[in-house]
């Protein structure tokens, strides 16, 4: 693939922009500087960097994203723009997906890794990872609702039954008409935290994931926006939700 495309496919710019930076000596490949924006290197294999940060062969990648609200938490939809979308083809072609489900209208952290198994301890419930929501809902919240969100909640509706695990309701705003809470979950049911405010009485009309275990949204990131997480970052995911057992042995193996 030639430099350019590269650079601009792992997120570094438009081809100008990055042929801008490949004039200013900032990129490095097989640990020379780079001279030609045409130069074919293999992504796979060759290292890359900008700034002296590694960009080229990685055989993991992890992003955070800032999932704005209209788009499909899904690898692919055949009519409705998905998260994948908003990422260069690279991560797809990786076999990158989402560790999680946020609903269409829900903004906020979304974790997208090529590592599968992370992903899926991510959202395992055996792993009890938080997550923590900003809520806006249409309605009073109170003492009472703090006490039953703790308690843990039964939820029967249209989309089914079950009793929600206990969860951590912090209420920062309260009116009749309008209030606004954090609240921590540790299961990841379909609409779970909808459906925990609607055995409330209340409707969400704003949702926002802030948090998955101590891995917080990067408030730099807009609506939209991602970008690769650092290696400390990694590592809080991992510390979270690490390997089972016999996965340790694989990886040893
Ligand atoms: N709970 C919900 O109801 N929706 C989300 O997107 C995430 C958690």
């Amino acid at each position: 693939m030639r430099l350019d495309k590269l650079l601009s496919s792992l997120g570094e710019g438009t081809r100008s922009e990055v042929r801008a930076l490949i004039r200013a000596g900032r990129v490095r490949v097989r640990e020379e500087t780079a001279r030609d924006a045409g130069m074919q290197v293999d992504a796979e294999r060759d290292s890359v960097t900008l700034d002296g940060r590694e960009l080229g062969y990685k055989s993991v990648r992890h992003v955070m994203l800032n999932k704005p609200g209209g788009v499909l938490t899904a690898a692919r939809d055949a009519r409705q723009r998905t998260v994948m979308d908003l990422l260069p083809p690279l991560y797809a072609a990786m076999g990158a997906m989402p560790a999680g489900r946020l609903d269409k209208d829900t903004e906020g952290l979304l974790v997208i890794t090529s590592d599968g198994q992370l992903a899926h301890r991510i959202i395992s419930p055996r792993h009890d990872v938080g997550k923590e929501y900003f809520a806006r809902v249409d309605g009073p919240l109170g003492e009472a609702d703090v006490r039953a969100f703790e308690e843990g909640l039964h939820i029967s509706d249209a989309d089914g039954e079950f009793d929600a695990r206990s969860a951590v309701l912090t209420i920062l705003r309260a009116s009749q008409t309008e209030s606004e809470a954090r609240v921590r979950v540790t299961e990841g049911k379909y609409h779970q935290v909808k459906r925990m405010f609607a055995a409330r009485g209340v409707r969400v009309t704003y949702l926002k994931r802030l948090s998955i275990g101590a891995l917080r949204l990067d408030p730099a990131l807009a609506p939209g926006q991602w970008r690769e997480m650092t290696q400390e970052e990694a590592a809080l995911l991992e510390q979270d939700a690490p390997p089972e057992e016999d996965e340790q042995e694989d990886k040893h193996a």
